[in-house]
């Protein structure tokens, strides 16, 4: 009979998934691909990875990027600050490791937005070293096989589950890196979070213990998490004859640096939103009021109403600290980067 090892690679040979990532895993490649996959289901990274390798094809090119344009290739992916720690450490890899990016986990994790996690995908999927990358996919695979009932949002569970990991990684080139992408594609096709997994399809079902006892949904055991901080606000579009006004984010915090429509603290009603309008030295010629809308962040959600409003002559004398851009809708697609919490307001962009 197999080791369970070997049946997991025997698995993946037969039922790995052709991804773009995969076609030619150079550590550049491997990299980009982590870092959009960190937060984003595989089908949506697909095409903002082809069009950023597009774009920016190594290194050197993303080291060099400017921040707006590099914006402009993340948007709709989210979590900004990924693509801002990608430019910082390519700048870092030109500067300090000749351009070539480094091979262990323990260099790789000195580097800007790359985790354990990250380091031992890089290594042992691109540079075909022998380490565990452990994510989500890999704890809930193991503490089900193991019937761990330890909890998997304490980091010293993760460390005793990454170390029991690696024990049993095999040892030829690329094996490892094969092992822990085998364990990604049974964690997304088979052993599926909460009452889905589809145990009959697993390589692994004569050696799972919670599948033995019938216990697959009781695993991973997470802790309550803590409830989301609910903010209200009142989101502007304000018109002139094909223009719309955004402004820059400040740079620190919450979608840091980014372009908004603007905004206010609360639900303004229309006395208030008027008010607002003229803080901004805005004479509305016509307020209309658009629909709720909800936005959830890690720790925020955003429940927003807002208000259509038509001006006069929106011109440039707007206070410079207040980083505001009369944008066409073309500049929008095409130049500044407005994040998807938005994205229910710029629909009324006429
Ligand atoms: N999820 C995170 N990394 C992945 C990878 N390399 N392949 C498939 N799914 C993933």
């Amino acid at each position: 009979m197999k080791k369970p090892v070997g049946q997991l690679l025997d698995w993946y040979e037969n039922n790995r998934r052709i991804l773009p990532w995969r076609e030619d895993p150079s550590p550049y490649h491997v990299w980009i691909s982590e870092i959009m996959l960190q937060q984003t289901r595989v089908e949506a990274v697909k095409p903002y990875y082809t069009r950023f390798l597009e774009n920016l094809p190594d290194i050197e090119a993303l080291s060099r990027v400017p921040e707006d344009a590099l914006l402009k290739l993340w948007e709709g992916l989210g979590y900004y600050s990924r693509a801002r720690n990608l430019k910082r450490a390519a700048e870092i890899i030109m500067r300090e490791h000749d351009g070539q990016m480094p091979e262990t986990p323990e260099e790789l994790v000195k580097l800007p937005g790359i985790g354990c996690y990250t380091a031992g995908a890089i290594a042992s999927i691109a540079f075909g070293g022998r380490f565990p990358a452990v994510d989500g996919n890999a704890l809930r695979i193991w503490t089900r096989v193991h019937a761990d009932s330890r909890d998997i949002m304490k980091e010293s569970t993760k460390r005793a589950l990454r170390a029991q990991i690696e024990a049993i990684l095999p040892d030829a080139p690329f094996a490892a890196g094969r092992f822990n992408q085998a364990l990604m594609d049974l964690g997304s096709a088979v052993c599926l979070p909460n009452s889905m997994p589809k145990c009959t399809e697993c390589p692994w079902k004569t050696n799972c213990l919670a599948h033995g006892q019938g216990r697959e949904t009781d695993y991973p055991v997470t802790a309550a998490k803590k409830a989301r901080r609910i903010e209200k606000r009142t989101i502007f579009v304000i018109e002139d004859e094909g223009c719309v006004l955004i402004r820059k984010r400040p740079q620190k915090g919450l979608l840091a640096g980014l372009y908004e429509l603007p905004g206010a603290e609360g639900h303004l009603n229309r006395k208030e939103a008027l008010a607002f309008c003229e803080s901004l030295g805005i004479r509305a010629l016509k307020i209309t009021p658009l629909p709720p809308a909800k936005h959830i962040f890690t720790h925020i959600e955003w429940h927003m109403t807002g208000y259509r409003i038509r001006v006069d002559a929106l011109s440039d004398f707007f206070p410079e600290q207040m980083q505001a851009v009369l944008a066409g809708k073309q500049d929008i697609a095409t130049r500044y980067s407005i994040p998807s919490a938005f994205s229910n307001y710029i629909l009324y962009i006429t």
